[in-house]
């Protein structure tokens, strides 16, 4: 099939590509060009493992291209996917500029059906004003063309986002135009071969359901984060008590993990709009409203166990930190819990040595003008010559350490674990002194 997704941010990418790879004519079209040189020369501009080898077989194959000739992109596609951003405005709600401006871009130029498909998470009720700004377009031009407008939100994990696409657990597609349905279903029909896992519903539930699975999923984590706040009180294990719920299916054993707060592009931003939209409907999300203050306290509790063990002061105190990156496999900091950490850290005082396997350059740009964090190239290396070792994010290099070399290169030997890594009996008989997230044993 031939299909057009407009935006090649992580989203857009990652849809362009494995749609290609499912042997689709793909043309992605971005307005900055800056990026989609990188594209046409082979490169990716984010990281993302096997997305690189999946754009450069595609593209080299001639199925997927990128360009910033919006007449052209537009007349490609019968299916025209909307992956831009959706960046939070100041009051939290979704802005859509940019979803907006795109759609707009497709009823200047469309001579022919189109099926336009919200890609991005947007609140409910996009998909109408979508559709209103193609009609816009298309009476100022004084044609008349039909289309559709569908919504199909993605449900990608940065750092697996090819897998997640590939072998989807579902396919969520809002439509109420039959002709659009069957594109939709013959798109999908070869990622859902083995199962059926397309769930056909109206506009509005689908874009809704994306709302839901993330808040959801941030209001269990928060959750867990309370608990862990308790159970160091009270003289229980988190990690132990995960275990205990995790086994009951009701729960189930996914996104228990207390930590140092979630961060990324996604939870913190679709919490605070679907908290905006309860506002706009006059439902006031108490929960939800709770889970996003839990977590903006949560960011906070690694530098609070560091002030509890050296005291306010920290001059002259150097702390290692592994881990930069929002979470492993990504090289995001966007809302990253670390940007927290590091800024309690050096505002009263302390140097920082960072290390990140690939995040360093974002979170370079990201700290930039923050005095006192430098960033080194092996978590040995962050080692050296500092107090305590910080870890923020559970990446896999960091979960068998040295740790007799790691003793050996602290000033004291003390462990601040925001991610729960390691068994504290093991780092006992190391002579480390271990303090985690929610497990009294440790701490
Ligand atoms: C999230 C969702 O998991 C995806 O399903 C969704 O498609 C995506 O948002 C999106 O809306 O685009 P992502 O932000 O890439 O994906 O990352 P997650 O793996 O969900 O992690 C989010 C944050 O939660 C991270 O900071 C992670 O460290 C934290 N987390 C996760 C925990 O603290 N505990 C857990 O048990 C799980």
């Amino acid at each position: 099939m031939k299909v057009t997704v407009i935006g090649t941010g992580y989203v857009g990418l990652v849809t362009g590509a494995c749609l290609a790879e499912m042997g689709n004519h793909v043309v992605c079209l971005d307005v900055d060009e800056r990026k989609i040189r990188v594209l046409q020369d082979g490169g990716i501009p984010i990281h993302e493992p096997g997305l690189e080898a999946i754009v450069q077989r595609n593209a080299a194959m001639g199925r997927l291209q990128f360009t910033t000739d919006v007449a052209q992109a537009v007349a490609h596609g019968t299916l025209q996917f909307i992956g831009v951003g959706t960046p939070p405005g100041e009051d939290g709600s979704a802005d859509l500029q940019h979803v907006l401006s795109a759609a707009r871009s497709i009823g200047a130029h469309m001579t022919d059906y189109k099926v336009i498909v919200d890609k991005s998470t947007v609140p409910v009720g996009t998909a109408d004003r979508v559709r209103e700004a193609v009609a816009q377009e298309l009476a100022r031009r004084g044609v008349d063309v039909a289309y559709a407008v569908v919504s199909n939100p993605e449900f990608l994990k940065e750092g697996a986002a090819v897998g997640d696409f590939m072998r989807p657990d579902r396919i969520i597609v809002g439509a109420d135009d039959e002709r659009a349905v069957l594109l939709m279903r013959a798109l999908y029909a070869s990622f859902t071969r083995n199962h059926e896992r397309l769930q056909l519903m109206d506009v509005r539930s689908a874009e809704f359901t994306k709302y839901a699975a993330n808040a959801m999923l941030a209001t269990r984590i928060s959750f867990m984060n309370e608990l862990a706040l308790l159970a160091e009180k009270v003289g229980a294990d988190i990690d132990m008590v995960r275990r205990g719920i995790g086994s009951d299916p009701r729960i189930g054993t996914h996104f228990l993990y207390a930590g140092a707060g979630y961060g990324g592009s996604c939870f913190p931003k679709d919490v605070k709009a679907l908290v905006r939209t309860g506002q706009e409907y006059g439902v006031k999300l108490r929960v939800l409203e709770a889970v996003e203050e839990a977590n903006d306290l949560q960011k906070h509790v690694l530098g609070r166990k560091v002030v509890e063990h050296f005291g306010e002061d920290l001059a002259g105190r150097t702390f290692a930190l592994w881990g930069l990156a929002f979470k492993p496999d990504t090289d995001d900091m966007r809302e990253a819990p670390s940007l927290v950490v590091v800024d309690d850290l050096v505002r009263r005082g302390a140097r920082v040595q960072a290390y990140d396997p690939v995040a360093t350059e974002q979170a370079q740009v990201a700290l930039k003008g923050v005095p006192g964090v430098s960033f080194v190239d092996s978590a040995q290396a962050a080692l050296a010559g500092a107090d305590a070792l910080v870890i923020v994010t559970e990446w896999r290099e960091f979960r068998s350490p040295d740790f007799d070399a790691m003793r050996a290169a602290l000033k004291q030997p003390l462990v601040i674990d925001g991610r729960n890594l390691f068994e504290p009996a093991l780092l006992k008989a190391h002579g480390l002194e271990y303090v985690a997230i929610g497990r009294s044993q440790a701490n």
